[in-house]
């Protein structure tokens, strides 16, 4: 495909490196599950898959569940906390992808009660007003590491100390994180972590929940007894051998990743400053060194992705349209985030091997369609 794209937030390309890696196992035959040559082969690329994505995350190989997305495993804790508990109350943050948010919202039809915590208008959640969600009852915090609209970093470690205290468990979503900034389940504390490989180079179809040793697990597949019975069907084994292979890459490469993407966004952000009335979300809060997301005053963010679309730029907005109807991003919504200010907004997320020069190209292009968006509002005929 032709044109750029800047979307790496929502699914990256597939590693020349990790495809080269999966290739073999395409076309392969071997159920890890058997016990012959062919089955103990595909065992052992799993597990050399699980060791890598272990020592990505600082965890324990046995401590992982591979799933087939990052949706998987975040439902899966929330049906646990339905298995273990007939109810009580959750603290989730207010901004939480809708993994999460939907899951926490099935178990409070079921009962349960929910509280969704606010952020502050620059993109992070307070560690107090997370602290003062958690009851006596509470029976799971869930803290995002990385917002996926934003990119704002969130206060995981601290959040997760503190519920621990309390024994509460503690979900972190690091969907968004892994491949972008370190992620340590050492240093992070929680009792189970989130990611998925086509965040970071790797293929869809392979995501994992770590499980911290102790922390339990109620299935949301069951039937064959892989993955020591904590998700049942066969394993998908190309997919996860490509999951190994990124997540070496990531380990092996993360800082030369972060400061190319973090050069590109930076340049790019420093171009907005001649572009009037810009404001860039979350822009005095840690963020990921990718991700751009900007409200351009005054023109309409889902015409202005349009736009761009059509002249090469793959970017999204976080405002769903359903029902003819464009819904402001939750996100926005809980950052308190004017309706004027969400509808303006334009996310753009770069990849490791965006070209540095992308960025002043993508400056001119959004210049002139904002100018000619502003131009039609204020002549009143929208676009
Ligand atoms: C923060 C976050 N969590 C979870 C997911 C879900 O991942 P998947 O769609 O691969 O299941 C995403 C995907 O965009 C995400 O950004």
């Amino acid at each position: 495909m032709s044109g750029t794209y800047l979307d790496y937030n929502a699914t990256t390309p597939l590693e020349p490196r990790v495809r080269e890696a999966m290739m073999p196992w395409l076309e392969t035959t071997g159920n890890a599950s058997s016990v012959h040559a062919f089955g103990r082969r595909a065992r052992e690329a799993v597990e050399a898959a699980r060791d890598e994505v272990a020592r990505l995350l600082g965890g324990a190989p046995a401590e992982l569940v591979f799933t087939s997305s990052g949706t998987e495993a975040n439902n899966t804790v929330f049906e646990t906390i339905a298995a273990n508990h007939d109810g009580g109350h959750l603290a989730i943050a207010g901004f939480e992808h809708p993994s999460v948010t939907e899951a926490a919202a099935r178990l409070e039809r079921r009962g349960f009660e929910v509280t969704r915590v606010r952020s502050t208008v620059s993109g992070v959640i307070e560690v107090a007003a997370f602290e003062e969600a958690l009851r006596d009852n509470t029976r799971l915090a869930c803290l995002m590491r990385a917002n996926n609209e934003i990119g704002s970093l969130q206060p995981v470690a601290e959040v997760a100390a503190l519920a621990r205290e309390r024994g509460v468990r503690v979900l972190c979503d690091a969907v968004q994180a892994v491949g972008k900034i370190p992620v340590s389940v050492v240093d992070l504390g929680v009792d189970y972590l989130t990611i998925g490989a086509h965040k970071f180079y790797g293929p869809l179809g392979a995501a994992a929940l770590w499980v911290r040793r102790g922390a339990d697990l109620h299935p949301l597949l069951i039937g064959g007894s892989q993955e020591r019975r904590r998700r049942a069907s066969t394993v998908n084994v190309p997919a996860i051998v490509g999951f190994g292979a990124a997540a070496r890459l990531a380990r092996d490469e993360l800082p030369d990743w972060a400061a190319r993407m973090a050069a590109v966004r930076d340049r790019f952000e420093d171009g907005l400053g001649a572009i009037p009335d810009v404001k860039i979300h979350a822009s005095a809060a840690p963020r990921l060194p990718n991700t751009t997301n900007a409200a351009f005053l005054g023109a309409d963010g889902e015409a202005l992705m349009v736009r761009l679309d059509l002249r090469g730029f793959a970017v999204s907005t976080g405002s769903a349209c359903s029902s003819g109807k464009v819904e402001i991003s939750p996100t926005m919504r809980t950052m308190g985030v004017s309706d004027d200010e969400a509808l303006a907004s334009l996310r753009i997320s770069f990849g490791k091997d965006t070209p540095q020069e992308v960025a002043g190209r993508l400056l001119e292009a959004v210049g002139e369609e904002v100018s000619e968006l502003r131009r039609l509002r204020l002549a009143g005929s929208g676009s």
